[in-house]
């Protein structure tokens, strides 16, 4: 064993990183492993949806129990080591669930387990909501969830979540009964609204301020099949794209209805795509029929489970350098949209001509009921429930680590110029280096704090990434 004192006097750099993890290697029980450069577990556990992302970390860590958990905490704060927690690394900020120090991965937490009785499910912190759905499909049961394939449940359920069944059943963090925390000095506790109020709030948007969430106790809700997939559009067909969007956002009152629409440009030209989702076999008419009407490029709409309309997601395409920033908005007005486009004609080319090949807007409409399925002040995101902020978010996807700085300006500027000036920023669409106060509001900073400051006295959790408060 190393010194403890030598550790805290800061060597630092590979010597540090390689006594670290073998202390760790050292005091886990045999659920845990511990994997070095040149494993495949070692690739797999720094591997990001986008390359950006990823780090090269010294080891990784995959940890089998909540206790091990908090022995690796331990360590992790004793040695002041950087570290990151990865769950399923969807994270489009590099450093958020990266690091150059130890990589936890919280692969080995994957329970899902249906309790019909009490109607929730405990669902592990390292599980994808893929999974997720096609283990519940088997019971006729699902939990309100991502979108896309591959999302994990920590990162999206604990920064937000917008996902097909928000209309009727709220975010995702507004389905949640019950956390399993191990807290920075290593006891695992299981936080609900009960016994710790203040706690239970900022688990709702605080991401990994307060320790490491082993599982979640979400609702579940009878699912049968569902209707819906992509659609994708020639721009010569802007006109009516346009206006079936326009309509879709101002008139469909349906809860059982929702959609995604993008506006891209990649290749040279403008693409349009539309994600149509509704919760059960058939739309009635009227929902989507004029963007079933515009002839499409591809179109892939079935009557199918929820899990195989998310896996229809997959581009299968590899994404390199990517950023992600929140547009909060308020109205999807004809003239919002038209903004959008302008933007897109502007930062299209230009960006194409930096080596972008994706730059795209995806247009996210809910009803004014969505933040009534949860009491105001329940959760740390949104700031406010007095009306809804649709989150409008900026893709930016390029080649090369040298062209960073550019896009990184480009979505601040874009969102800077179409967003609405303080409404609440959505935490997991939002660039690294927005302020927390933007995103959580003066008075749900100070509870958070609060909170930070009783549950992790010596700031444990500031050794990794994430929005810090
Ligand atoms: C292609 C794509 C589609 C998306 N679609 C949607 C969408 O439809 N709706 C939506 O709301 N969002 C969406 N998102 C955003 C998504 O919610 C976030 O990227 C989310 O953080 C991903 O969670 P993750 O577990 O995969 O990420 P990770 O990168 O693994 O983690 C994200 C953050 O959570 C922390 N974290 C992870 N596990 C734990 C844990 N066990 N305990 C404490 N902290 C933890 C990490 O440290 C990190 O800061 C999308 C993102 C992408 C890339
Ligand atoms: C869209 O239509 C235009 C005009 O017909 C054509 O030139 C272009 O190639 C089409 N784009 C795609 C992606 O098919
Ligand atoms: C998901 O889709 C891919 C094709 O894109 C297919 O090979 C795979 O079997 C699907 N998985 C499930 C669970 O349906
Ligand atoms: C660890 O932290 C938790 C949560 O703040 C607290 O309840 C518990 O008493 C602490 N345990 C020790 C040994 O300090």
């Amino acid at each position: 064993m190393l010194p403890t004192t030598a550790l805290l006097l800061g060597l630092t750099g590979t010597v540090l990183g390689f006594h670290v993890c073998q202390l760790i290697a050292d005091e886990v029980s045999f659920v845990t492993d511990v994997y070095y450069p040149g494993s495949s577990s070692y690739v797999a556990d720094n591997e990001h949806y986008a390359t950006s992302s990823s780090q090269v970390s010294k080891c990784s860590v995959e940890p089998g129990s909540a206790e091990d958990v908090g022995i690796i905490l331990g360590i992790l704060g004793k040695t002041k080591t950087p570290f990151g927690i990865k769950g399923g690394g969807h994270a489009i900020n590099q450093g958020f669930s990266s690091t150059t120090g130890v990589q936890i991965a919280m692969t080995r937490f994957i329970e899902v387990t249906y309790d019909s009785a009490t109607q929730t499910a405990v669902i592990g912190a390292g599980n994808i909501w893929d999974d997720v759905y096609e283990l519940l499909n088997t019971q006729g049961v699902n939990v309100v969830g991502g979108r896309a394939t591959g999302i994990g449940v920590a990162g999206f359920t604990l920064g937000g979540g917008y996902s097909w069944l928000s209309n009727r059943y709220g975010l995702a963090l507004d389905n949640v009964v019950a956390y399993e925390l191990v807290v920075p000095n290593g006891t695992v506790v299981t936080v609900m609204e009960e016994n710790d109020p203040h706690l239970f709030f900022s688990l709702k948007g605080g991401g990994n301020n307060y320790g490491i969430v082993t599982q979640f106790t979400l609702k579940t809700y009878l699912q049968g099949a569902v209707w819906g997939g992509a659609a994708s559009y020639n721009a010569s067909y802007m006109s009516v794209f346009n206006a079936a969007a326009v309509k879709f956002c101002s008139e469909v009152t349906d809860p059982k209805a929702a959609m995604v629409m993008m506006y891209a440009y990649a290749s040279g030209q403008v693409l349009l795509s539309a994600m149509m989702f509704y919760d059960g076999p058939t739309p009635p008419d009227g929902i989507f029929d004029d963007f079933l009407a515009i002839p499409a490029l591809t179109l892939d709409i079935a009557t199918r489970p929820f899990f195989d309309l998310i896996n229809s997601t997959s581009s299968g395409a590899v994404v390199y350098r990517s950023l992600f920033n929140d547009i909060p908005t308020l109205e999807y007005s004809e003239s919002f949209i038209e903004g959008i486009i302008d933007e897109l004609n502007y930062w299209g080319p230009t960006l194409s001509a930096q080596g972008a090949f994706f730059v795209g807007y995806a247009i996210e409409p809910f009803l004014p009921s969505l933040l009534t399925h949860a009491p105001v002040g329940s959760s740390a995101y949104p700031s406010s429930r007095d009306h809804v902020v649709f989150p409008t978010v900026v893709v930016l996807q390029w080649v090369s680590e040298s062209g960073d700085d550019v896009f990184h300006d480009a979505a601040r500027q874009t969102a800077e110029k179409l967003g609405v000036k303080g409404e609440s920023i959505y935490p997991n669409y939002a660039i690294y280096d927005t302020p927390v106060v933007d995103m959580f509001g003066e008075e749900g900073v100070k509870r958070m704090e609060a909170t930070r400051k009783r549950v992790d006295p010596y700031g444990v959790m500031l050794l990794t990434g994430g929005f810090k408060v």
